[in-house]
C-alpha cells in the first residue's frame, strides 16, 4: 500500500482543543482521549461510522483496527438489523408513562442463555450497572467489605480502594490514582487481589473471613483461568457467604454467546453485561439468582432513563443476530489472524514484540523497555497516514473481513519497517510529529 498525500486531521484537532476548554478532560471516557493515541494528530471526532469504517471531520476515511468503540460494537458500527429495530422503536415512541415490553422479553432471553440466573435489572452503562450490582450484593449480604480484581467503573465504591493506599488500584486501573471526592468513610472496605492469584484472595478471606460481603472480578482478564481459579473463587465465596459478582462488561459475548463464565461451568450470584450487549446503544444488564436479586426490592434503585426503550430493543436485535451468526466464534478466528499478522511482520522486520491478550482483545508490546510508548506512538502516527485508526491493541468485530485484514497487513508491513529503521538509527522520537501518547488503563495494554 503506497503512502499517498499527507492525512490532515486539522479540523478534528481544533475541535478537540476547544473541547478541552469546555469539557473537563475533553470527553467522558479516558480511553477515547486523543492523547491516548496520538497527541496533536488524532482525528478525534467522527462524522459517520459503518462496519469497520470511520469518517472524520476532515474528510478522511479510516479502517478501525484499534479499540472499535471500546469493544461496544461486535457486529460492526451501525449494524443495519440493529438500526432497523431501533428506528421502528423510535417511530413507536421511546418513552411513555407505561413500560417497554421489550424489558420482559430481554430478561427471559438472558435467563435462558444463563440458566442459573432467574431475575434481571437494567441500567445504561457498565459502571452504573456495577454500582447497582454491588448495592444489591451488599444489601443481600448485609456486609460492606469487598474483595475485587480488575476494573469495575468510576464509582465511589470502587475508587474508595485507594483511600487506604493509593497504590491499591495499580495493576487494576491506573497507577497512583488519588480517590479525590470519594467519602473517607469508605476506607477499609476494598481488598484487591490479582487474576489467577488465588492465594491473594485466600489471604483476604483468612484475614477478614465472614466480614467479606462481595467478591467481584472479571471471569477472564487478559488470560484464561488457570488451576481451577474460578472454581476456587466460587468456593471461597461460599465459605465466607459473600455474593460472587462476575463483571462481563468487556469479556461478555466475545468468548462465547453469553458470559465467558459459561465456558467454565462456574456460576456467579450476579453477572453484569454492558457495551457489546447492544452493539453501541446505551444498555446494561444485571442478572442474578432469584434469592440475591430480590434484595433489589429492599434498597432504592430507580432511574427514569433506565426505562427508555432503545436499550432493550437494541439488545434484543443484537443478541439475536450475534447468536445467528455465531459471532463469538468469528471473533476468535479474526483475533488469531491479527496476532499472526503482528508475529509475521515483526519477524520479517526483526522487530521485538510480545503478543498477548485473549484473541478478541489482542495486543502487543514493543520489547524495547521504556521506549515502548514512543514506538507505539510512531506506529499509530504512521498507520493513520495509511488510513488506519490503529493502536497496539485490537478489539475485533464481525465486520473485520479477510480483505480488511489483508490491507491491514500491508500497512503493518510498511510501518514495522519504518519502526525498525527508526530504532536502528535512534530516530524514534525525532520522527514523531507530536508528543508521545499518554499511558492509559493498564488493562488496555
Ligand atoms: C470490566 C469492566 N467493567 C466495567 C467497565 C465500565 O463500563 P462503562 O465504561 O460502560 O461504564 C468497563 C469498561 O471498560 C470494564 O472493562
Amino acid at each position: 500500500m503506497k503512502k499517498k498525500k499527507t492525512v490532515s486531521t486539522k479540523k478534528g484537532h481544533t475541535l478537540w482543543k476547544k473541547a478541552k476548554q469546555i469539557i473537563p478532560g475533553g470527553n467522558q471516557l479516558l480511553s477515547k482521549r486523543s492523547e491516548m493515541f496520538l497527541p496533536n494528530g488524532w482525528p478525534s471526532y467522527y462524522s459517520k461510522a459503518k462496519g469497520v469504517e470511520v469518517w472524520d471531520l476532515d474528510g478522511n476515511k479510516f479502517i478501525d483496527m484499534s479499540i472499535m468503540g471500546v469493544g461496544s460494537s461486535l457486529l460492526g458500527y451501525s449494524d443495519p438489523d440493529v438500526n432497523k429495530a431501533v428506528k421502528k422503536a423510535i417511530d413507536n415512541g421511546v418513552v411513555s408513562t407505561l413500560n417497554a415490553p421489550e424489558e420482559v422479553e430481554l430478561a427471559e432471553m438472558l435467563c435462558k442463555i444463563h440458566p442459573w440466573a432467574k431475575m434481571v435489572r437494567y441500567a445504561r452503562s457498565g459502571g452504573e450497572a456495577l454500582a447497582i450490582a454491588i448495592r444489591i450484593a451488599r444489601a443481600f449480604s448485609g456486609k460492606d467489605k469487598i474483595a475485587f480484581c480488575g476494573y469495575h467503573g468510576w464509582s465511589d465504591w470502587y475508587l474508595s480502594t485507594n483511600l487506604s493506599d493509593d497504590k491499591n488500584l495499580d495493576g487494576h486501573l491506573l497507577p497512583g490514582l488519588e480517590p479525590r471526592g470519594v467519602p473517607r468513610g469508605l476506607k477499609g472496605t476494598m481488598f484487591p487481589f490479582h487474576y489467577n492469584k488465588i492465594s491473594e484472595l485466600e489471604d483476604i478471606v483468612e484475614k477478614y473471613g465472614k466480614e467479606i460481603g462481595v467478591i467481584v472480578l472479571e471471569p477472564m482478564k487478559g488470560e484464561e483461568p488457570k488451576d481451577d481459579f474460578l472454581k476456587k473463587v466460587r468456593a471461597l465465596a461460599d465459605k465466607t457467604g459473600a455474593v460472587l459478582v462476575f463483571d462481563e462488561v468487556t469479556i461478555g459475548w466475545k468468548m462465547t454467546f453469553g458470559g465467558a463464565h459459561l465456558l467454565y461451568g462456574v456460576n456467579p450470584d450476579i453477572a453484569v453485561f454492558a457495551k457489546a450487549i447492544s452493539n453501541g446503544f446505551a444498555m446494561a444488564t444485571i442478572i442474578g439468582t432469584r434469592e440475591v436479586m430480590q434484595a433489589a426490592q429492599t434498597t432504592f434503585i430507580s432511574s427514569t432513563n433506565w426505562t427508555e426503550r432503545l436499550g432493550p430493543v437494541a439488545a434484543l436485535a443484537t443478541l439475536k443476530k450475534m447468536k445467528r451468526l455465531n459471532v463469538a466464534k468469528k471473533l476468535q478466528d479474526v483475533g488469531v489472524k491479527v496476532k499472526k499478522i503482528w508475529n509475521r511482520q515483526a519477524i520479517k522486520h526483526g522487530l521485538l514484540i510480545t503478543i498477548g491478550g485473549l484473541s478478541p482483545l489482542s495486543n502487543f508490546i514493543f520489547k524495547y523497555g521504556d521506549r515502548h510508548q514512543a514506538l507505539k506512538t510512531l506506529f499509530i502516527q504512521e498507520m493513520l497516514q495509511r488510513g488506519f485508526l490503529a493502536s497496539n491493541m485490537v478489539f475485533v468485530s464481525y465486520a473485520h473481513t479477510d480483505a480488511i485484514l489483508n490491507k491491514y497487513e500491508k500497512a503493518v508491513d510498511e510501518v514495522f519497517k519504518i519502526l525498525k529503521s527508526a530504532l536502528d538509527t535512534n530516530t524514534v522520537e525525532k520522527r514523531l510529529k507530536g508528543p508521545v501518547a499518554h499511558t492509559g488503563f493498564a488493562r488496555l495494554n
